[in-house]
């Protein structure tokens, strides 16, 4: 099998790791954050930059990381606040875990075109406000929303199948992958989605208590 190829050089997120590595706190950061061009597709498209939600003071107990916005989102600059974000409350809520509690980001802060899959160098790029995020943050869990979220925290040849209900040591934190809240819409209230991301938040719940 020939070798992986070494990661092409990117300037851009070269700068943006720059930029988010010299923010010295949440504040900071979100105020450097919210003008990034570095991917020219999503600038030019986007209405907001979404940099997330965290608790109104503390550390979080734990961070919800999505994949990326979608229109409520982009519309409001809120993370998780339009269809799956309902869901994603509800099953919180059934699961005994408090929103307001958590730190609630994606891996790419701006809504792709059409909901697309972000590409591979929008999600390199966005990556260094992401990794900053979670070093200032610091949430001693953190649940990864659906396949996109799963491989940027347990690799690129992650199967989400074989890597939730338990959790993954990565960084010093319990990281948990599950099923995206839009998984869980699509596949309906009886499908294996939903029920195994209500099954996953309750595991993660248990361990907070
Ligand atoms: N889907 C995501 O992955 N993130 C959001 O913020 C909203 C929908």
């Amino acid at each position: 099998m020939a070798a992986p190829r070494p990661p092409r050089f990117d300037a851009a997120a070269s700068e943006v790791a720059r930029a988010a590595a010299a923010a010295p706190d949440w504040t900071t950061l979100a105020q450097v954050n919210r003008p990034c061009v570095a991917c020219p597709e999503l600038a030019a498209a986007r209405q907001h930059v979404v940099v997330g939600d965290v608790p109104l003071a503390g550390r979080p107990r734990f961070a919800l990381v999505g994949e990326a916005p979608g229109a409520t989102e982009d519309e409001t600059g809120r993370p998780f606040v339009g269809r799956s974000g309902a869901l994603l409350d509800q099953l919180l809520a059934e699961a005994g875990l408090d929103r307001g509690e958590a730190a609630v980001l994606n891996i790419v802060k701006c809504r792709p075109p059409g909901n697309r899959t972000p590409k591979a160098p929008e999600v390199a790029r966005c990556g260094g406000w992401l990794r900053r995020q979670l070093d200032l943050l610091d949430p001693p869990v953190v649940v990864a929303l659906g396949l996109s979220a799963a491989k940027w925290f347990l690799g690129p040849r992650t199967v989400l199948a074989q890597v939730r209900a338990r959790p993954h040591e990565v960084d010093g934190r319990a990281v948990w992958a599950t099923y995206h809240p839009s998984a869980a819409i699509r596949f309906g209230p009886n499908g294996a989605p939903r029920a195994g991301l209500l099954a996953d938040l309750t595991a993660v719940a248990g361990t907070l208590a």
